[in-house]
């Protein structure tokens, strides 16, 4: 019984909390609490028992006849307390019901496409469609976290309400037309007709498993990419590519490895990895900026013979960005794969692409850099304009071990002429060492 009201008020908290960054910082310790105290707990049980078997059981004092009234009154009180407070919930249910029925409202009417359904007033549009079988996608569970609940709604101004903070937020960054509302956030007032925007999933719209997809991580998001591979293509075998791309990866992954890491995805001559999956932000961004450099160093190593056996330099990139993202398995089938998701992925190889244009190996976000407690040992940053963003994004820096470093600072406009003020920078090496004492 005690285990079994322990469990589930522990998953309870965890279920609400687990979206909380302090929360997971602190996840394993409150893990190990969760196992520890019951057990300990259960240990003292049964060691008192046995300690009474070798010592005999102590004589019990009764309670004399005035405190034996005492306590018959006490317990009395205690019952006739939980007895009046589950009177006073179903009475209160009652009474809902009843001002419901004397207000001739019991209930309102959501006409979706193919019919309507009636709910008690108050409830979420999804909790609507999961009563009544309606197949409904909402990823995030319902935390305005997502979109993918997202209905077009139709009625009265009075009857559909403003959204509150979360959802407003969510509803700008998806630039949603103002007839969209998210599902799990919007709580009619009256009869409205809505229609779910993003066709069921094949499990029925619920929420996907934790551990599968939709469970969020701050996590550094590190992209490397390999230089005029299409020139390399065009000269060599197809069998000698295939050799020069298992190499890479096994230089790429065995350096991400044994930094933290988890190579995710090799893609044509890019490899992504996730680092933070198992720790906290700014440990995540030291283990990949550790990752870099033992890339840098291997790569550099293997590229001495590499010029005199493949005709060309090797030459790679790296863009390193840290964020939200959204982690689990996404695909179809037996396609299906484990992956990160979300802007900061799309930064992170943003960066990568302004290694190109910058002359730079790696491009580090100012914020990574900043988490993984390196960033005044990098000099001012450059503005970057990334790509694909609406927002002003984090600053940059990056830096080549044979240029001393670029320092950039992303935003909405682009200063690379500021990748001539060498006197602010600092040399790759030097930056290098920094990061190898930190980590
Ligand atoms: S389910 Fe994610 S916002 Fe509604």
């Amino acid at each position: 019984m005690m285990l079994a009201a322990w469990t589930h008020g522990c998953l309870g908290l965890h279920c609400a909390l687990r979206a909380q960054p302090a929360y997971r910082r602190f996840s394993h310790l409150l893990l190990a609490i969760a196992v520890v105290l019951p057990l300990t707990a259960a240990m003292g049980f049964i060691s008192i028992g046995r300690e009474f078997q070798w010592t005999g059981v102590p004589p019990a004092v009764l309670p004399t006849p005035e405190q034996g009234k005492a306590l018959d009154a006490a317990e009395w009180n205690i019952k006739w307390f939980y007895a009046l407070a589950l009177l006073a919930l179903l009475a209160a249910r009652w009474g809902r019901n009843w001002f419901a029925r004397l207000s001739r409202q019991p209930s309102i009417a959501l006409h979706y496409p193919d019919r309507t359904v009636h709910v008690p007033r108050g409830g979420s549009v999804l909790e609507a469609s999961r009563s009544h079988g309606i197949a409904h996608v909402s990823i995030c569970g319902g935390r305005a976290r997502c979109s993918t609940c997202r209905v077009r709604v139709v009625g009265p101004a009075g009857n559909i309400g403003d959204p509150g903070r979360d959802e407003q937020r969510t509803l700008e960054r998806v630039r949603a037309p103002g007839d969209v509302r998210l599902a799990c956030q919007l709580r009619p007032h009256g009869n409205i007709e809505v229609t779910p925007l993003f066709a069921p999933l094949p499990n029925g719209g619920r929420p996907a498993p934790v551990g599968n997809f939709g469970r969020e991580r701050d996590v550094a998001i590190l992209f490397v990419d390999l230089r005029r591979w299409s020139g390399l293509s065009e000269r060599q075998w197809p069998f000698d590519l295939a050799y020069v791309l298992d190499r890479y990866f096994a230089t790429v992954g065995a350096a991400v490895r044994e930094s933290g890491g988890v190579p995710n995805q090799f893609i044509g001559d890019s490899v992504m990895a996730i680092f933070g999956l198992e720790t906290d932000l700014p440990t995540a961004c030291k283990q990949a900026l550790h990752a870099t450099e033992l890339i840098d160093r291997r790569m550099d190593a293997w590229s001495e013979g590499f010029e005199a056996q493949f005709g060309q330099r090797l030459g790679f990139g790296m863009g390193l960005h840290a964020g939200r993202a959204a982690v689990g398995e996404v695909g179809y089938l037996e396609t299906t794969t484990f992956t990160a998701i979300g802007e900061g992925v799309n930064t992170a190889s943003r960066l990568q692409d302004h290694s190109k244009t910058s002359a730079s190996r790696l491009v580090v976000s100012l914020f990574a850099a900043q988490q993984a407690g390196v960033a005044d040992t990098m000099g001012p940053a450059e503005t970057l304009a990334v790509r694909g963003r609406l927002r002003a994004s984090p600053s940059a820096v990056s830096a080549a071990r044979d240029h001393p470093c670029v320092i950039a600072q992303s935003g909405a406009q682009t200063h690379s002429a500021n990748h001539g003020a060498v006197s602010h920078c600092i040399p790759w090496q030097r930056r290098m060492s920094a990061v190898h004492t930190v980590s």
